[in-house]
């Protein structure tokens, strides 16, 4: 009677399933907002989605504040001069609602240069001016925006690709089809950025890095730290002005130093270790 019961228990579920049949996978949550080439596998795709979806989130923030706050943002201000707002809400919302159709980020290394010591990835120029390849070395290094403000990190002494998300904001924009030629690079590092505002050049509104930093600093400041954020250095905020000369953008990335001569004619490296080419 017992061994009944026991053996009834036993089979009850087991004739319940087809013998050796596997579950159909469930479908993954996670969506990339811009294609992915196949060359990129499974993990390599799943975490570029994630990454590039922090992206959208990162300059969604960005796009927010400008709209609530617009040049009544101290930050605003501190990076974009006295510049209109339009250019900067721009720029954020063509990651967020542009065209993905003429991007790619692909992981195959096709023109070599992931062999390239410290290399993270690299825009392929003239070779293939839509498509960006991610070397192995982001799969590794490149942090999430959870981290911001963590382990060390501040917005003035740290790099903008110390997070994947600006990292690959920077990379986006490169690609034709997001910085249309007009996002580009004016100025280098927390300290040109900040110069390039206090001039109140046109240019600081579509400047690449100012960009970068401005949607970190408001992340750091609404979100992640609210109130405070993690400016860092002497905590000199937006509208002190005096001490701007005496900073030099530091190289940190020695790894970079080693790959000048090996860069294309057209390219050169800047901080941090992108390639950029006309
Ligand atoms: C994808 O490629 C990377 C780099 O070669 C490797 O570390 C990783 O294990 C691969 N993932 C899968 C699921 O094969
Ligand atoms: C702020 O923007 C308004 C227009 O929206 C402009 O009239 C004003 O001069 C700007 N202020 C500063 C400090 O840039
Ligand atoms: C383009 O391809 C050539 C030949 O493979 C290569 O030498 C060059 O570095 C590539 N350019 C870029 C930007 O990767
Ligand atoms: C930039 O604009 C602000 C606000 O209008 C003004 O206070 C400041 O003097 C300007 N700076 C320069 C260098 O023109
Ligand atoms: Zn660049």
């Amino acid at each position: 009677m017992q061994f009944l019961t026991f053996a009834l228990a036993l089979a009850a579920p087991i004739a319940a399933l087809p013998a050796a049949q596997s579950p159909r996978p469930l479908e993954d949550p996670v969506k990339s907002p811009f294609p992915i080439h196949h060359s990129c596998n499974a993990t390599e795709q799943r975490q570029l989605a994630i990454a590039l979806q922090e992206t959208v989130d990162l300059v969604s923030h960005a796009k927010t504040h400008i709209l609530r706050w617009g040049n009544e943002s101290s930050i605003y201000r501190k990076y974009f001069g006295d510049r209109p707002s339009l250019t900067a809400i721009g720029a954020y919302d063509i990651i967020i609602n542009g065209n993905a159709d003429n991007i790619l980020f692909r992981c195959d290394n096709p023109d070599g240069n992931c062999a390239l010591d410290g290399w993270a990835g690299h825009w392929r120029g003239a070779n293939a001016t839509d498509e960006t390849v991610i070397c192995e070395l982001s799969y590794e290094v490149r942090r999430s925006l959870s981290t911001v403000c963590g382990l060390g990190y501040t917005i003035s002494e740290s790099e903008t690709n110390t997070f994947w998300a600006s990292d690959l904001l920077h990379r986006l924009y490169h690609m034709p089809a997001i910085g249309q030629g007009l996002v580009e690079h004016y100025a280098d590092g927390y300290e040109g950025v900040l110069e390039l505002a206090e001039g109140n050049r046109t240019e600081a509104v579509h400047d690449s890095e100012t960009l970068q930093y401005f949607a970190l600093e408001v992340y750091a400041y609404d979100v992640v730290v609210p109130g405070v954020g993690c400016v860092g250095g002497d905590e000199e905020e937006t509208s002190d002005d005096q001490n701007e000369e005496t900073g030099e953008t530091p190289v940190e990335d020695q790894d970079d130093e080693d790959t000048e001569e090996d860069i294309p004619e057209n390219c050169h490296t800047h901080e941090g270790g992108e390639l950029h080419c006309t």
